[in-house]
């Protein structure tokens, strides 16, 4: 069984709304697969090379111009209330940043505590239940909701507010998370701390996780699998190790060397 495939997926906009001319090729013939075993994919490329729109199409927001994507056999089209809410149960996404995530003026354990009622199957949670959930996903990203209970958004830090983001994505218990550049907006010093997380939640929740990135540091060390994409197309992919040790692209190569440099560079 396949979890998720695209197979031939082209993205083509329109730039400038319906009429505008000029037609930007975001995603040009993609294809790949994530089998049914927890799996991390990373998606890693410079900014436009259209990881972004690889994630829409999987999180059903936007229609691949061409091509087909299917989860769980069947194919990814999303028409109705209903039929989002259902897909959503099985595919979450994590946003990159997380202060644009939360409304500021809103309290953080409010999301858990909705999304816990959204997403019961049967009778809908009362209070104590929707705790009880929201505590147990906060106990998968390391934190508990008594630490941020009755919290604004600008009462935690980056780092803590994206870990409350993702345990709010795994209340409904998905089976495919995807994390569009989940750490960007993130200290450098926390970066690894939270890449490190998925690979606990791949492990202890048997998820499988969407990993998109310009960093081929962190992909490398936390994915199973890698795709290099660069303007709309995949250049490279592989097991992980094999794409860092011996790149095959050009442009993989000079990320490789760009990821060292830095590595190198950084000090503390
Ligand atoms: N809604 C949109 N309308 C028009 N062009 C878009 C839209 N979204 C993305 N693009 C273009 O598609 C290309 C790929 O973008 P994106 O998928 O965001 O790449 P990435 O996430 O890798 O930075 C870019 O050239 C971008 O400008
Ligand atoms: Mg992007």
């Amino acid at each position: 069984m396949t979890l998720l495939s695209l197979s031939h997926v082209t993205k083509i906009y329109r730039q400038g709304g319906m009429l505008g001319r000029r037609l930007i090729t975001a995603v040009n013939d993609v294809s790949f697969e994530l089998g049914d075993e927890p799996e991390i994919l990373s998606i890693v490329g410079e900014s436009g090379s259209g990881k972004s729109t690889v994630a829409a199409m999987i999180l059903g927001q936007t229609e691949p111009t061409d091509g087909e994507l299917q989860f769980a056999g069947k194919t990814v089209a999303i028409h109705s209330r209903a039929e989002r809410k259902a897909f959503m149960k099985e595919v979450q996404p994590v946003l990159q940043n997380p202060f644009e995530a939360f409304n500021p003026l809103k309290r953080v354990d409010r999301y858990l505590f909705e999304t816990a009622r959204n997403f019961s199957a049967g009778k809908r949670p009362d209070r104590q239940q929707a705790e009880k959930m929201a505590d147990a996903a906060l106990h998968h990203v390391g934190l508990t909701l008594e630490e941020v209970k009755g919290r604004f958004p600008h009462e935690l830090s980056g780092g803590q507010l994206q870990r409350v983001a993702i345990a709010r994505a795994l209340i409904p218990q998905p089976r495919l998370l995807v994390a569009d550049e989940p750490v960007s907006m993130v200290d450098a010093s926390l970066r690894m701390a939270i890449v490190n997380l998925f690979g606990r939640l791949k492990n202890e929740l048997g998820l499988s996780i969407i990993y998109i990135t310009h960093d081929l540091a962190t992909a490398y060390y936390v994915s199973d699998n890698i795709i290099i994409m660069r303007k709309g197309e995949i250049v490279e992919r592989g097991r992980a190790r094999a794409v860092l040790d011996d790149p095959q692209h050009e442009y993989s190569r000079a990320l490789k060397d760009a990821v060292l440099a830095a590595e190198f560079g950084e000090v503390g």
